[in-house]
């Protein structure tokens, strides 16, 4: 995406192909820096302190992650029970966007059909940069299906501002381009339709307000920071037409895990009546687990991110403590909404209702035997 004239991705390979370059999103808005990944190790730590985040993001960069460890082999060639061990470690980074588990084995089934070991390296690189390609076109196309949503919405409202809400941040520096949630917006966007986004700062690492209003602001597109709570006022008097949320993890029958907030959202917007969309490429499917409240892994954090908050002091980046020293704390980072409050997929094969026969109609191939 282009920031200040330039093109940008949050992830690229640098020209010497021995380290992975990534957009510190910790520092952003307040600082933009590129920080490098050159061993399994650095990129098991970016992944883990959210230097990289975002569920198609942390997918890409555990592939290029792939790919550091057959160039840092111990062995030459390298050796097919050292790169499976490698990928067990990458898997555990972080438990809940299943992004990562499917890029680590989508690149690690390609590289054990390589024959000939001396290859194997090369086999590497040309598969993530394959799945980052993939991704970012994916996510082209979730904005041209999503497009025709909002159109529908600035149709009704006679070209009056179409209203929309997201949580977190399911923009182009979660993904590779566009983002899931944001593609449909910036695709509005640039066929001149009316918008405004609110955008949940999203406590306790503000990745709406740091992250999502950056991309947003940068683009020109109008929007507005709200605290998490705001939403369900906003939609009892009319001012959101529409909310539009990304994920971590979605089951094959439609429960959808995203960052903490999203499911008191989906009520409000259930008892509001607002449409409640969930845009994500087939790679954040989990096409294993039927129960998404019972079994997709919810990730807890360190409790200081919720004690401390990260701001700007006269040019300084510093972390202050909002809670009484000795009161404790819980970090859950996700939580599940059920498909009864979907309204509806937006993915690179189309929309669909949030239901197992209707995913499975945009996902034939997933079908079970
Ligand atoms: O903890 P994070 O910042 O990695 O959580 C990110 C989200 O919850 C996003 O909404 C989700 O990964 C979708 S990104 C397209």
């Amino acid at each position: 995406m282009k920031v200040d004239g330039q093109n940008i991705r949050p992830i690229w390979l640098d020209s010497d192909l021995k380290k992975v370059k990534v957009i510190d999103q910790r520092l952003l808005p307040h600082e933009f820096l590129v920080a490098d990944l050159k061993t399994v190790d650095d990129v098991i730590r970016a992944i883990k302190e959210m230097v990289v985040r975002g569920a198609p993001l942390i997918g890409v960069t555990a592939a290029y992650g792939v790919y550091l460890a057959a160039l840092n082999s111990p062995t030459d060639p390298v050796e097919d029970a050292y790169l499976i061990e490698e990928c067990i470690r990458l898997k555990s980074a972080r438990p809940t966007a299943v992004n990562l588990a499917w890029a680590v084995d989508e690149i690690l089934s390609e590289m054990l059909k390589v024959g000939d070991a001396s290859e194997k390296v090369d086999a590497a690189r040309k598969e993530a940069e394959k799945i980052a390609e993939a991704e970012a076109e994916n996510c082209r196309r979730i904005g041209a299906h999503g497009f025709s949503l909002i159109d529908k919405i600035s149709r009704s409202k006679k070209g009056k501002t179409v209203n929309l809400l997201t949580h977190c941040n399911a923009g182009w520096l979660a993904c590779i381009e566009y983002g899931t949630a944001t593609a449909p917006i910036y695709a509005a966007f640039d066929n001149g339709i009316d918008i405004h986004v609110w955008v949940d700062e999203t406590r306790p690492l503000n990745q709406g307000a740091r992250l999502t209003a950056w991309e947003l602001g940068k683009y020109g597109i109008k929007h507005t920071i709200i605290t998490d709570n705001a939403g369900g006022h906003l939609m009892q008097h009319d001012m959101v037409d529409m909310v539009i949320v990304g994920t971590d993890r979605t089951t094959f029958t439609g429960d959808v895990a995203n960052k903490i907030g999203t499911y008191l959202k989906a009520l409000a917007a259930k008892d509001n009546n607002i449409p409640f969309y969930v845009a994500l490429p087939s790679s954040t499917f989990d096409w294993k687990l039927r129960d998404g409240v019972r079994d997709i892994p919810i990730e807890t954090r360190n409790p200081d991110e919720v004690r401390y908050v990260q701001g700007l002091d006269r040019g300084d980046i510093r972390h202050v403590l909002i809670t009484p020293a000795d009161s404790p704390a819980q970090n859950f980072a996700f939580d599940v909404t059920p498909s009864r409050l979907i309204t509806g997929f937006i993915t690179e094969r189309g929309v669909c209702r949030a239901s197992e026969k209707e995913i499975l109609r945009l996902f034939p191939e997933k079908k079970k035997s």
